[in-house]
């Protein structure tokens, strides 16, 4: 589905090349749009000149040597692979600190959400001894490309109380500080990878960033073409010598390192693409330690030896700053993040093995769990981007690998002999991973659902592009709900029930927010509630595609936008109650918990916003939502005139 939505847009861009005609339409088409519109500046204003490289240290350069993996001396305790069936040391007293440090922004925005009749103050008082009373939050960041690392930053803007004016009335500012977790998958993955790897910048200050001094989240320069400050030579052959350098060390290596290479020189800030920085260097963050950021996690699925599709029952694999490994029943075990490339076998260093570091670099992990944009990478030519040696460098890389691989992101093997009876990559030194939504689940769920960490509530960003128009139908959830129904792999999790696509459309719950599990007695295993907050139009059409790879700040600053206004339903101007209601889907499981009757105004809300067990499966038409919010002084077009535009443009530029 995804790959023969590549191969349309390829042929859009051979269409565009091969008849000038359809360029100058598409062009002037956009243009039009574009003009006739008025953004609301509300993430937009630059807050702060972002001049001073101090303010851009980040996470850090650990890796021993640059982008190769390296020996090093073993620290005394010799890591190893743990199980499953506990939270790792790191995280249980990390989280110590962290949900302590949840209360006091939870209570603020608690009370920002005007619950009429509900004494917020009392109720944490009396609850915030007991951390398993207490409002346990996750977000999680869907994948579909730049798109979605677009919409999820308006999202996570709009739920970080540092954005301006984000905590007056009709916002959401602070949940982003209430919250315990944040997952990213694939574009979502470069969202949460980015903002952790440059100190937990705001949103605000990364846009306001000044093209001339930095590539950060320059989007018009895309990964193909690389940043304005380097020549193609010189950034194509950057990129060259450190993955041949990482092979020559004896590594395999795939598309995946020179995807994740290219994404480092949008994603970390600093001139030479972070090449030391490493994903569990987030660890020794100062503003991680003190407890002051959610935990980043981001996703991949395993590609068992053998296999070319990935199937719903596939190992899903997450990365957090301490470790990365499964709580799945198949491999159910974690390694050490810091020391993946060492020689485990059984679960131990080998006899005489080495210790490595160096492997976890950050654009790997994210170009890992976004591989599937390695096809993006196909189309090149030495015309297009890379000089003669370079093209023929990667070429030779890509004849290699064979056509059957072209997805994958070779990791060695942490788990080799561990497991045997039910890990599939059991005798395997290569561990292959691939972009995490290619098992359907595009949201990244199976971290946060997992009962250990007893979350329960997750605002999921839903950026999929699943109906032909490219807005999500809830296909991401629908296959979270099938595979929680698979007894032999759902392992303790708990799912509410989802209806069908069509039902999604047919009710509007994919135009709107909508929770699902409301009722927790309806639930055969514990789950969180989900806040399911679909990529729907605002001020913009942000349903761009998945694979369009380059972006001028105009418009991302207007996806950007749009996210935010997704996420605060338009500054509560499409419903007033909608910030009362996220109070409520917060507080509703610790009400069960805690046995407390429902406020009336939660009661109202959870009418409004609960999928209530309706379902409608017929065949919806075409979806084609207009934008919900007019703003003053700008046209605004719906779905429906935009076609219409583009069909008169069509024909009178044809005539
Ligand atoms: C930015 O991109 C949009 C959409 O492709 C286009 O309409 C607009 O003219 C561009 N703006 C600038 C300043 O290049
Ligand atoms: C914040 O609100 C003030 C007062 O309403 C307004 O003047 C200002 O432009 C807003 N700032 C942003 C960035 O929206
Ligand atoms: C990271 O951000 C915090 C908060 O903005 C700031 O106080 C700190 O100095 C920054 N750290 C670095 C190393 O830039
Ligand atoms: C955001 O929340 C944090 C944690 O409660 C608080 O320390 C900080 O002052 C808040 N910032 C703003 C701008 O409200
Ligand atoms: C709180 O909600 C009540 C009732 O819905 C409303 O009358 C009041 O204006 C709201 N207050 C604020 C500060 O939003
Ligand atoms: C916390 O609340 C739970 C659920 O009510 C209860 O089982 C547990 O004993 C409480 N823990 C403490 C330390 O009060
Ligand atoms: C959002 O709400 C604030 C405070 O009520 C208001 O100043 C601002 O204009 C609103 N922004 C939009 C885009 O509606
Ligand atoms: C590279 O992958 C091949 C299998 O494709 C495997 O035989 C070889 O051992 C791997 N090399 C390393 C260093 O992991
Ligand atoms: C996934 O399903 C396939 C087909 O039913 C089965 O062969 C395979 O063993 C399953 N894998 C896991 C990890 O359960
Ligand atoms: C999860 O899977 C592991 C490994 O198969 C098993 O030991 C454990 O009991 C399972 N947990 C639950 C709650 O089913
Ligand atoms: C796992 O399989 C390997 C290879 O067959 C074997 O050497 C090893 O002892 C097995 N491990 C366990 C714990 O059975
Ligand atoms: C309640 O549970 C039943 C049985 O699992 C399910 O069919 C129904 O859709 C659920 N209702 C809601 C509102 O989730």
């Amino acid at each position: 589905m995804q790959r023969w939505r590549f191969f349309m847009l390829f042929l859009s861009y051979l269409l565009c090349f091969s008849f000038p005609i359809f360029a100058i339409l598409i062009a002037s088409l956009l243009a039009s749009i574009n003009s006739a519109r008025a953004f609301s500046p509300l993430v937009l204003d630059p807050v702060k000149e972002v001049g001073s490289s101090a303010f851009w240290k980040r996470a850090s350069p650990q890796a021993p040597n640059n982008y190769t993996p390296t020996v090093v001396e073993c620290p005394s305790t010799e890591p190893s692979i743990r199980n499953a069936s506990h939270l790792s040391q790191n995280e249980t007293n990390w989280l110590y600190i962290r949900r302590n440090n949840t209360i006091g922004p939870l209570r603020d925005l608690l009370v920002r959400s005007n619950i009429t009749g509900f004494d917020v103050n009392s109720y944490i008082n009396n609850i915030s001894s007991n951390g398993s009373l207490l409002p346990n939050i996750g977000i999680a960041v869907s994948g579909g490309g730049y798109r979605a690392l677009m919409n999820g930053a308006g999202a996570v803007a709009a739920f970080d109380n540092r954005t301006a004016n984000s905590t007056s009335k009709g916002q959401l500012g602070g949940l982003l500080q209430a919250s315990t977790y944040i997952a990213g998958l694939s574009g979502g993955s470069w969202l949460v990878g980015s903002l952790y790897a440059n100190n937990l910048s705001t949103i605000q200050s990364i846009l306001s960033t000044k093209p001339a001094t930095s590539s950060l989240w320059q989007f018009e320069n895309s990964v193909i073409k690389g940043p304005s400050t380097l020549s193609a030579t010189q950034y194509w052959g950057g990129m060259a010598s450190d993955v041949k350098d990482k092979s020559q060390a004896g590594y395999n290596t795939t598309i995946t390192d020179y995807w994740g290479r290219g994404l480092s020189y949008q994603l970390v800030n600093t001139s030479d693409g972070g090449v030391a920085y490493t994903y569990s260097s987030i660890a020794d963050d100062p503003y991680l330690t003190a407890g002051n950021a959610p935990l980043p996690i981001i996703i991949a699925d395993e590609r068992p030896p053998g296999q070319l599709l990935i199937p719903g029952n596939a190992t899903i694999f997450e990365f957090n700053p301490w470790e990365m490994g499964t709580f799945d029943p198949t491999t159910y075990a974690f390694a050490p993040l810091r020391y993946i490339g060492s020689d485990f076998s059984g679960g131990f260093l080998a006899v005489n093995g080495s210790c490595v570091r160096g492997y976890d670099n950050i654009g790997f992990v994210m170009g890992t769990s976004s591989s599937l944009f390695n096809q993006a990478f196909l189309m090149l030519n030495a015309s297009s981007g890379p000089s003669q040696p370079v093209a023929n460098a990667i070429s030779n890389i890509l004849e290699n690998i064979g056509e059957n691989n072209q997805d994958i992101a070779a990791w060695p093997n942490p788990f080799y002999h561990y497991a045997n009876d039910t890990n599939q990559n059991a005798q395997t030194t290569l561990l292959t991973l691939v972009d995490g939504g290619e098992d359907l689940q595009n949201i990244p769920l199976n971290p946060l659902i997992q009962p250990l960490r007893q979350v329960d509530v997750i605002f999921a960003i839903d950026s999929s592009a699943d109906t032909d128009t490219k807005w999500p139908n809830g296909t991401s959830i629908v296959a979270t709900y099938q595979r929680s129904q698979n007894s032999a792999l759902e392992n303790g999790t708990g799912f509410p029930s989802i209806p069908d696509q069509n039902t999604f459309v047919n009710l509007g719950l994919n135009s709107r927010p909508t929770f699902f599990g409301c009722n927790a007695s309806n639930l055969t295993t514990p789950s969180p509630l989900i806040v399911y907050i679909p990529n729907s139009p605002y001020t913009y059409l942000s349903n761009v595609s998945t694979f369009q790879l380059s972006y001028n700040n105009t418009e991302r600053n207007a996806i950007i936008q749009n996210g935010y206004d997704v996420a605060t339903m338009g500054n509560g101007t499409r419903d007033a109650q909608w910030p009362t209601c996220v109070g409520c889907a917060i507080l509703a499981r610790s009400f069960n918990h805690t046995r407390t009757a429902v406020p009336s105004a939660c009661v109202q809300c959870f009418q409004k916003f609960c999928w209530d067990g309706t379902v409608n499966s017929t065949m919806p038409a075409q979806y084609e939502p207009p934008l919900a919010v007019q703003r003053s002084g700008g046209v605004v077009l719906s779905a429906h005139v935009f076609f219409a535009v583009m069909v008169a443009l069509g024909v009178s530029l044809l005539l």
